[in-house]
């Protein structure tokens, strides 16, 4: 394994016991509502903090962007962290969530681990070394039409000024496709399109800490990741579609007539 992927995956795993600890006794687990519908928790802050102590000790000069603490540090490493990607389900009891690492040099994503500490799933990838869930290699699902496909999706509950458009796109999805699940973690999300879980995903108004982890899985599974335009800008627009490379295109087919003029550049 790549040492920083190995560092990667030991404060990925530091993470996930945190919040394993906490789901034994959700009752006192403090949240806040940082914005509507947006939650954060003391768990959320704790894993964040333990995963930066992990990756410090290792990489003082590389710098981090962290989902609750921000941006620190300048330099051609850049770590980008999700501490908790599913907070709200996580404070529920609704098991699906995971802990999301990223590793940019000079802007080009080459370390990836996405962890579900409930299921301990450890999905991981460096650029050209391929995908892996635990110790198996991962590909893309091989189905090559949407009406026989599963696909992913996340709701735009910040972003209500693109629900219209979103809730054409997913009556469209609903007919076409054979299934839609919002499982609520974009990261876990991501890495079931890697693993073959998910045929395709879509989503409008993310984070890079959501999706840079996922989509160097995804690449390095055989699928396509891409924004609205299928360009390459979905870490910056925030705006994703991605899919085994048959099932990339359908999406991107069926999503493009929606979109407003907002939503066309990306
Ligand atoms: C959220 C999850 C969710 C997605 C949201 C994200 P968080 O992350 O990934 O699936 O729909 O847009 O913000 O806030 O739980 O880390
Ligand atoms: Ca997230
Ligand atoms: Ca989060």
């Amino acid at each position: 394994m790549h040492p920083m992927l190995n560092i990667a995956v030991k404060a990925a795993r530091r993470a996930g016991n945190i919040i394993n600890r906490a789901t034994r006794n959700l009752d006192i687990v403090a949240f806040k509502e940082k914005a509507a519908n947006d939650f954060v928790s003391e768990v959320d802050r704790e894993a964040e903090q333990a995963i930066i102590r992990t990756l410090r000790d290792a990489y003082p000069d590389h710098s981090i962007l962290a989902e609750e603490s921000g941006a620190s540090g300048a330099s051609d490493y850049q770590w980008v962290i999700d501490p908790l990607d599913g907070t709200t389900n996580f404070i529920h009891g609704f098991p699906q969530y995971a802990v999301a690492i990223a590793l940019r040099h000079k802007g080009v994503v080459t370390q990836a681990v996405v962890y579900d500490p409930g299921r301990n799933d450890l999905f991981t990838s460096s650029r050209g070394r391929g995908a892996y869930l635990n110790d198996q290699r991962i590909r893309v699902s091989k189905r090559n039409q949407l009406k026989s496909s599963l696909i992913g999706t996340g709701f735009p509950f910040r972003q209500l000024e693109h629900l219209d458009v979103y809730l054409a796109i997913l009556r469209d999805m609903m007919k076409g496709a054979a299934g839609v699940r919002r499982a609520g973690s974009a990261a876990l999300d991501l890495a079931y399109v890697a693993a073959g879980k998910l045929d395709g995903f879509w989503e409008f108004g993310l984070s890079p800490w959501d999706m840079a982890a996922g989509a160097l899985l995804i690449t390095e599974a055989g699928g396509l990741v891409g924004d609205l335009a299928g360009e390459n800008n979905y870490l910056k627009t925030g705006n994703i579609i991605a899919g085994n490379p048959k099932i990339f295109v359908e999406l991107l087919r069926a999503i493009t007539p929606h979109l407003s003029p907002a939503l066309q550049r990306g």
